[in-house]
C-alpha cells in the first residue's frame, strides 16, 4: 500500500455510513470488503494498515454480553490505528439508571467518530443509527440480525468455494433466534440461485416472514426435519448454537439444545468430501471437538477471517486513507 495518498477521504458509498443490515449491501460492495480484507490479512500492508484510522476515537458500545466479536472489533480498530473507547456492559450502567437507548448513543457519538454496538432487541440498530449523525455499524441487534458475521462468513466461503453461483449450503439448530442465519442468508441471496437446507427443531425454524422475504430474493429454501434428508453434496454446513438467553422457560430449552450435534460419524455419513463445516461460534455441545482436526473444519478460520473483515469495514467506513 505504498501508493496510498495520506489523508484523502476514500470515495465510496460506505464512507461515513452506517451499517445496520446486509439487505443495504449488493455484491459489488461485499466484494469490495473482502477485496480489501485480503489487504489486511496481508502482513507486508501492516505499517500502512495501522495509519488508516489514526486520531480516531471508535466507541465499542455493547448492551449484551460478547467476548469474541467484542475483541475483533476492539482488535480491528488497534490495528488500524484507531483508539478505542470500550463499554462492556451498557445494559447495567446507562440502561440501568433509566437511560434510553437513543440518549446512551447521542452522548458516545458525540465522543467518538463512531459506534459499534451489540444489542438485545431487534431494530435496535436502526433506532440507534437514525438519531445519530455519525457512523453505527450494527454488531448484532437480538434475534434480527449480525451483518458482520455473515460478511466473514460469506469470506471464508468464497477462499473455498470457487464458484459462488448454484451454492449449496444447510444449516442447523436455532435458525428463528440465530442472527448469524438471518444475515447469513441475506448475505447469499445476493449470488446466484443459492440453495439454503434448513434443519432445526420445528419449534426453532426460520419465521414464516423470513422465508419469504429470502424467498422472494431469489434463495431456494429446503426445509428439512432430519439429517436423513442432508443431501450429500453441499458446499457448506453452518451449525449454531440453541440461543439458551432468549428462552424464558428453561425446560423448553433443555427439550431441543442437543437435538443436532455435528460428529465425526455424521459427517462420515452425511457430508460431502469437499463440505466445509462452519459455526459462528461459542459452541456448546454441538460440534463435537473430534472433528477440529478434520480439514473441513474451518472454525477458527472463520475466526481468523473475522478480524480482515471487520478491518476492511471499519477502514472503508472511517478510514481518511486511500487504499488502492
Ligand atoms: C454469535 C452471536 O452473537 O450471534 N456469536 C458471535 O458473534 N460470534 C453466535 C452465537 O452467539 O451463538
Amino acid at each position: 500500500m505504498t501508493d496510498r495518498a495520506v489523508d484523502q477521504p476514500i470515495h465510496n458509498s460506505f464512507f461515513g455510513s452506517s451499517l445496520v443490515s446486509l439487505s443495504q449491501y449488493g455484491l459489488s460492495e461485499m466484494t469490495r470488503i473482502f477485496d480489501l480484507a485480503e489487504r489486511m490479512a496481508d502482513p507486508k500492508h501492516a505499517a500502512d494498515v495501522s495509519q488508516i484510522l489514526e486520531g480516531k476515537v471508535l466507541t465499542l458500545l455493547f448492551f449484551e454480553p460478547s467476548s469474541r466479536t467484542f475483541g475483533s472489533f476492539s482488535s480491528a480498530a488497534k490495528r488500524l490505528g484507531a483508539h478505542t473507547i470500550e463499554i462492556h456492559d451498557a445494559a447495567s450502567t446507562s440502561t440501568a439508571k433509566g437511560e434510553s437507548l437513543e440518549d446512551t448513543v447521542r452522548v458516545f457519538a458525540s465522543y467518538s467518530d463512531g459506534i459499534i454496538m451489540r444489542h438485545h432487541m431487534p431494530g435496535a440498530a436502526l433506532r440507534a443509527a437514525t438519531v445519530i449523525s455519525k457512523p453505527l455499524v450494527n454488531a448484532g441487534d437480538g434475534i434480527g440480525e449480525h451483518p458482520t458475521q455473515a460478511l466473514l462468513d460469506i469470506y471464508t466461503i468464497r477462499k473455498h468455494v470457487k464458484n459462488m453461483d448454484n451454492l449449496k449450503g444447510l444449516v442447523v439448530g436455532d435458525l428463528y433466534n440465530g442472527r448469524t442465519v438471518h444475515s447469513l442468508i441475506e448475505g447469499l441471496s445476493k449470488f446466484k440461485n443459492p440453495t439454503i437446507y434448513l434443519l432445526a427443531p420445528s419449534s426453532l425454524q426460520l419465521s414464516p416472514e423470513l422465508q419469504s422475504r429470502f424467498t422472494d430474493s431469489g434463495v431456494t429454501l429446503k426445509l428439512i426435519a432430519s439429517v436423513e434428508d442432508i443431501p450429500s453434496d453441499c458446499d457448506f454446513w453452518y451449525w449454531t448454537r440453541v440461543q439458551k438467553e432468549r428462552f424464558t422457560k428453561m425446560h423448553e430449552y433443555e427439550e431441543v439444545k442437543n437435538s443436532f450435534i455435528l460428529t465425526p460419524s455424521l459427517a462420515q455419513k452425511y457430508a460431502g468430501k469437499k463440505t466445509l463445516f462452519m459455526h459462528p461460534l461459542p459452541r456448546v455441545g454441538e460440534i463435537d471437538e473430534a472433528l477440529d482436526e478434520d480439514p473441513r473444519a474451518i472454525y477458527f478460520e472463520q475466526v481468523q477471517n473475522g478480524l480482515y473483515v471487520r478491518q476492511a469495514l471499519l477502514a472503508l467506513i472511517f478510514g481518511k486513507t486511500f487504499i488502492t
